[in-house]
């Protein structure tokens, strides 16, 4: 018979969460935390294992943060999944599930945010205003609530990742970020709690987005017009039967600069409409 994992106890409270984490530290213990909001697949428990490679307690915190999504976004709709997030981190081993309340994130009175220029700016942050200040306000927080060692995120969210760099550099926060490269389906498509929004016409023309990064990388590798290449990307993605293409840009894959040519590493990045869905994904391309 196999035993059943135990399920990680749940934190709610800062203090809560800060009693525990001075326990390991006491015992001698290195601490990372994996910033989640739930939902947890495959591609979560990757930056767990990641995570356990840098510290002997890791730390998930679930929170769906309400100050990342615009009034037209699916906050009320974004699937809340404790219990089965809870036995998914047992398999994995962590430590412990920091699921703080929104009044216990944003007291009454809250009035700060952390706002990141450059990085945030173009890309997600050109269609999604506001996102990445909500991000960088509550991974701020998060990184000062739990105070680890190192925290990992996923490349998938590749400009999110590049934002976070930033502002822990800027304000010397001090903690390793770690980014993980994206889990993804058999057939390409880039693991996301988005997905389950798809319907099946839709998970099946899904795809064609990964697909696309891939040939538009090898035609700009191979000498293509970076214009041209991401031109016949867009349309190729529109006749998957994608309804419209937010971005399909090549930018530096340090700091985001767009690129007119592949003269040093790069980042293909997407993001587009299925149905009622935006999807995102993002490579590498590296020059020859
Ligand atoms: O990537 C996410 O799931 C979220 O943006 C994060 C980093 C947990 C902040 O809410």
């Amino acid at each position: 018979m196999t035993a059943i994992p135990a399920l990680p106890p749940v934190a709610r409270s800062v203090a809560e969460l800060r009693r525990i984490v001075a326990e390991w530290r006491a015992a001698g213990h290195k601490v990372a935390l994996v910033p989640t909001m739930g939902a947890l697949h495959d591609g979560h428990l990757a930056l767990v294992r990641e995570a356990q490679r840098h510290a002997d307690k890791v730390v998930v915190s679930i929170f769906v943060n309400p100050i990342q999504f615009g009034p037209n976004e699916d906050f009320d709709a974004y699937p809340r999944t404790l219990d089965a997030d809870r036995a998914a981190l047992a398999t994995v081993g962590a430590a412990l599930v920091y699921a703080p309340t929104v009044g216990e994130m944003y007291p009454e009175g809250f009035a700060t945010t952390i706002s990141v220029t450059g990085v945030s700016e173009g890309l997600c942050g050109a269609t999604r205003p506001g996102h990445f200040s909500g991000v960088a306000t509550v991974v701020t927080k998060l990184l000062l609530q739990a105070q680890p060692d190192a925290a990992c995120f996923g490349e998938k969210d590749y400009q999110q990742l590049q934002v976070i760099r930033r502002f822990v550099r800027d304000l010397d926060i001090p903690v390793e970020i770690v980014g993980v490269p994206t889990v993804r389906e058999a057939d390409g498509l880039a693991r996301s709690s988005r997905n389950a929004y798809l319907s099946v016409e839709e998970r099946a023309a899904a795809p064609a987005l990964h697909r696309t990064l891939s040939d538009t990388a090898a035609a700009i590798r191979a000498g293509a017009a970076v214009d041209a290449a991401l031109e016949a990307g867009r349309r190729a993605i529109l006749a998957a039967g994608f309804v419209s293409v937010d971005y399909l840009e090549l930018r530096a894959a340090e700091g985001l600069a767009p690129l007119a040519a592949l003269d040093r590493p790069a980042r293909l990045l997407v993001a587009a409409r299925i149905g009622k869905t935006r999807l995102i994904d993002n490579i590498p391309v590296e020059g020859a």
